[in-house]
């Protein structure tokens, strides 16, 4: 299958003006998170996987194909619908070109795990957003367990690892609260003897350990005083397991920002993953006066999954506990909006990872939002926002992203709320994560379009 990927060589700038009131009902696009997941551990397992609701997304086709290089075949059964018959644990083959994983730190630390502890060498690598990513924070302790890489002494892409012949297994305490750098340890620790343990000292998300259960590997959990302690005994098979992928409540986050700053705005977000590792920027918005509820709660595949009501609210500026970081990570950018047009200063901080994300997220907010007139200041780990309030946000700033989709979604949003248009210069990196942005946008009823369109 080929899905349709972006000209990295031609920006492809857009515009968002006022619109009108939002409403009606949105199926954001399949989590990203548990459709990279979704596809290794398929991977990783003899026999047949069947997803639904895949995220076709850059990032996530970029997985498939580098499970495909490693021996697994893959196939595009209908939109979202996928069929994987993996090779089982330590059954990848050395690819015979690099990985390439695009715009993906998550494609790419995960895969780096699960080949960690096979013996063969593969490359990795990625585009210019990616390759200027710590990579170090999951080759150090993938070392442990025998991992050689090479390249450059910096950890950046391209690298070339060579997986542990004879893995041993590891004791490991997470340096910093990254789901990648866990959900990595825990893919190459299937494939040693013994039992290795990662303790996680501050919780992020856990679709890993969630997933690896139900694909049957012997994973245990026990709260410990150094944190969550994660055990995996290795070299047992997993078993085939059918994924239905909720949406992603990181895209959902788009839209609900969108109807609560958009007045007469009501709008219905259907069948989002409420796993309470993602949920910190719903608990945000709601402590800023947003008026979202959920209705229909259910248990999908092992997570939970519910529809949000958001209603357009008058919102005021809060302080961000800095320990909610990880279950938000991936949402500062639009909750900076959010704060924009509230009333009173937003607080946010703990959030040096921001840094090393797609782009340098405090410092692209930042400079966005001054771009649209909102006063703000940044501080080496977070950012102060000084909301607008019931006079509202001007707008008319050229943004730049940087590389990064949620930049541009972002300032999207805020376009389709301040007085003057936002401009951002390059949307084509909303592929990576949310193909139908655009689209999915305009069904609300905002107003997204090519400049001078
Ligand atoms: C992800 C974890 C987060 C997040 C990323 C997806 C995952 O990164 O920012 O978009 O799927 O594990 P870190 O774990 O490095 O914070």
């Amino acid at each position: 299958m080929v899905l349709p990927m972006h000209d990295s060589s031609a920006p492809q700038p857009l515009q968002a003006a006022k619109s009108g009131p939002l409403t009606g009902t949105v199926l954001a696009p399949g989590d990203k998170s548990i459709s990279h997941r979704a596809l290794i551990l398929g991977a990783m397992t003899v026999g047949e996987t069947r997803i639904e609701g895949l995220l076709e997304a850059e990032d996530v086709v970029n997985t498939a194909g580098a499970m495909r290089s490693l021996g697994a075949s893959l196939e595009r059964l209908g939109t979202g619908a996928w069929r994987v018959q993996g090779v089982g644990v330590g059954g990848f083959s050395q690819p015979d070109g690099p990985l390439d994983f695009g715009n993906s730190g998550t494609g790419c630390r995960l895969s780096m795990g699960a080949v960690a502890t096979t013996p063969i060498a593969a490359t990795f690598t990625g585009d210019a957003s990616l390759c200027r990513r710590p990579m170090k924070r999951v080759l150090e302790p993938l070392a442990a367990f025998g991992l050689g890489w090479s390249g450059n002494d910096k950890g950046l892409l391209p690298l070339t690892l060579t997986g542990a012949a004879d893995p041993l297994p590891i004791r490991y305490i997470l340096k910093v609260p990254s789901a990648q750098v866990k959900s990595a340890l825990l893919l190459a620790a299937l494939n040693v003897p013994g039992t290795s343990t990662i303790i996680e000292p501050i919780a992020t998300r856990d679709h890993t350990e969630r997933m690896l259960r139900a694909f049957g590997a012997a994973i245990s959990l026990e709260e410990t005083a150094e944190g969550m302690a994660i055990s995996i005994t290795g070299e047992t098979d997993l078993k085939p397991a059918a994924i239905a992928v909720p949406a992603d409540p990181s895209s959902a986050a788009f839209p609900l920002v969108a109807a609560l700053i958009t007045p007469g705005s009501d709008i219905l977000l259907e069948r989002v993953m409420l796993n309470p590792s993602r949920t910190g920027i719903l608990q945000t918005l709601k402590e800023m006066g947003g008026d979202i509820t959920i209705e229909n709660e259910r248990d999908i595949g092992g997570e939970i999954v519910g529809d949000i009501r958001v209603r357009h609210s008058a919102l005021k500026g809060v302080d961000v506990p800095p320990e909610r970081a990880p279950s938000m990570i991936d949402e500062f950018p639009v909750l900076s909006i959010a704060a924009a047009f509230a009333e009173g200063p937003t607080t946010m901080r703990g959030l040096e990872e921001l840094r090393v994300k797609e782009s340098d997220r405090l410092s692209a907010v930042a400079a966005g939002l001054k771009s649209c007139g909102v006063a703000v200041t940044e501080s080496p780990d977070g950012l102060v926002v000084e909301g607008c309030g019931p006079e509202g946000v001007k707008g008319g700033g050229h943004v730049l992203t940087h590389m990064d989709h949620r930049i541009a979604m972002s300032f999207l949003v805020m376009g389709g709320a301040s007085r003057e248009p936002v401009h951002v210069d390059d949307s084509a990196m909303i592929a990576t994560s949310f193909p139908n942005f655009e689209s999915l946008m305009a069904g609300p009823g905002a107003l997204i379009q090519r400049p001078n369109s």
